[in-house]
């Protein structure tokens, strides 16, 4: 036999009258009298293949069942007339098979991958994810996140952003969550953190003169998930220097404009440019400081940008009993529009008055959710010292907890600003899906479990005690 290369399905349709070769899994199985129709899927498409009555009696080929892995042979021919398939590209034409070949036999599935999947339990679903992602829809999803990624990276280029990678094994951060920790082998009772954010490293790549940095980055937070939030997500993280709050809007605002003009033509932005809004007025007006600011709801092809801005810098935490940043630390309080009179004013009146001081700080929001979120940093050592004074630092200790910072700064530290989006949550909205977990390829359950990998999960004996780990009776 004459070995052929293989032929993507959606390339058949160019084929015709010739003898290809394709491989994919049987999706649907018709047997009409003689003849045997087979539907084969591979990740380009859906063709038809025709067995004849010569195969009636080939014990192999009658006993194929639904996702099994198949090669075929065979001669691409045109549809008799009334037989078009309108619904696939190539519903004009069939296979008529010649030679058919088992490559791999599959069990009954868990569940039907030929529907969109919404009424499946979610922990089946997630248990096997790698069935679940046969589903059109899922895979659609995973091919609009790349696309959506590649559109960033593209842009952000063309702009002469630098893509950086920053470490995962890091040092715990103030970002707001709880850090995940990962014990050292070598350095006994010592720990690094996985990453918050990249929010220290950006910032230390901008003391190091590279002005415009960008990440598509893996952010890790150990906090309860809920349907907008996972335990890993993606962030598209920028940072920039010598650049204005009002730049960085524009940034965004002209990126996200050519990202729904070129991946989601079918949208309809609500308002452009998008609205910019103080948090005050927000509140004041909303009762949120993300408002839905679509004009018709029921509208699934309306999205609604906009920016929050000038939010306080500091909000207060009941339940510990003292002050939190409404961002991060390093956000850069406005004394600008609340000048006091000179800087050793400011800082007092900050000290004595937290909650009257607001930050050069935006969220960036879509439909009602927050889809991003940024600010100015404060590079005055002095002003920095005092807020972390604020969030109930000694003064003593903070240049020791924070040395990287400090040090860094007084190398010559030019003003700098950045924002990260989080593109799960962007995706989800404008995909209409009603979780992140939707367009995350193997996403956590809402306890932060993986199924399909069954994690967390324990470990030997051996690697606790090399981590100079000892667990305690109850959680044994
Ligand atoms: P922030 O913490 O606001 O800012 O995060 C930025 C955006 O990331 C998304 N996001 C999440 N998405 C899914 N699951 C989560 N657990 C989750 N947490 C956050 C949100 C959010 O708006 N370093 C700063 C950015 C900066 O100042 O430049 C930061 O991470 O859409």
């Amino acid at each position: 036999m004459i070995t052929i290369k293989r032929t993507l399905i959606k390339e058949t349709i160019k084929e015709i009258e010739k003898k290809v070769k394709v491989c994919g899994w049987v999706q649907v199985i018709r047997s009409h009298g003689k003849i045997l129709f087979i539907d084969l899927r591979d990740v380009s498409g859906i063709v038809q293949l025709v067995f004849g009555p010569e195969f009636e009696k080939d014990k192999l080929t009658q006993s194929i069942r639904p996702e099994w892995v198949i090669e075929i042979q065979g001669k691409v021919a045109k549809r008799p007339k009334g037989m078009l398939n309108p619904k696939h590209i190539t519903g004009s034409i069939e296979i008529q098979v010649e030679n058919a070949k088992i490559l791999s036999k599959a069990k009954t599935l868990p569940f039907s991958i030929d529907d969109d999947g919404y009424e499946i339990n979610e922990e089946k679903r997630l248990k096997y994810r790698y069935l679940d992602l046969r589903r059109k829809r899922l895979k659609k999803n995973l091919e609009i996140r790349q696309k959506t990624i590649q559109f960033m990276r593209d842009y952000l280029i063309k702009q002469e952003f630098i893509e950086i990678e920053t470490p995962i094994l890091t040092k715990s951060t103030p970002e707001g969550a709880r850090d995940f920790l990962v014990p050292s082998r070598n350095q006994s009772g010592k720990f690094y953190a996985l990453p918050q954010s990249p929010q220290q490293y950006k910032q230390l790549l901008q003391v190091a003169g590279i002005e415009k940095y960008f990440q598509i980055a893996r952010c890790l937070r150990d906090e309860d998930p809920r349907g907008d939030r996972q335990a890993e997500h993606t962030q598209l993280d920028i940072e920039m220097a010598f650049v204005s709050q009002k730049e960085i809007l524009d940034l965004i605002e002209e990126l996200y404009i050519s990202i729904i003009k070129k991946i989601f033509p079918e949208k309809k932005i609500t308002k452009i440019p998008f609205t910019r809004m103080t948090y005050e007025k927000a509140m004041e007006k909303y009762k949120t400081d993300k408002p839905d600011l679509r004009r018709n709801k029921k509208d699934p092809d309306e999205l609604a940008f906009a920016f929050i801005t000038d939010f306080p810098m500091f909000e207060w935490h009941e339940k510990d009993k003292k002050w939190g940043a409404q961002h991060h630390p390093f956000t850069l309080p406005n004394f600008v529009s609340q000048n006091l009179g000179g800087q050793a004013k400011n800082i007092k009146e900050m000290k004595k008055n937290p909650k009257k001081i607001l930050a050069f700080q935006y969220d960036f929001v879509l439909n009602g959710q927050e889809i991003g979120g940024g600010s100015i940093r404060n590079t005055d050592l002095e002003v920095l010292t005092a807020v972390f004074e604020v969030l109930g630092h000694k003064k003593q200790d903070i240049k020791k907890k924070f040395r990287n910072y400090f040090e860094a700064f007084s190398y010559g530290v030019p003003p700098h600003g950045g924002i990260a989006s989080g593109i799960d949550r962007f995706l989800a909205v404008v995909l209409k899906e009603p979780s992140i977990r939707e367009v995350i390829a193997f996403p956590k359950t809402g306890d932060n479990r993986d199924l399909m990998m069954d994690i967390p999960s324990e470990v030997t004996k051996e690697q606790l005690k090399e981590l100079h780990i000892k667990l305690n009776q109850k959680s044994k």
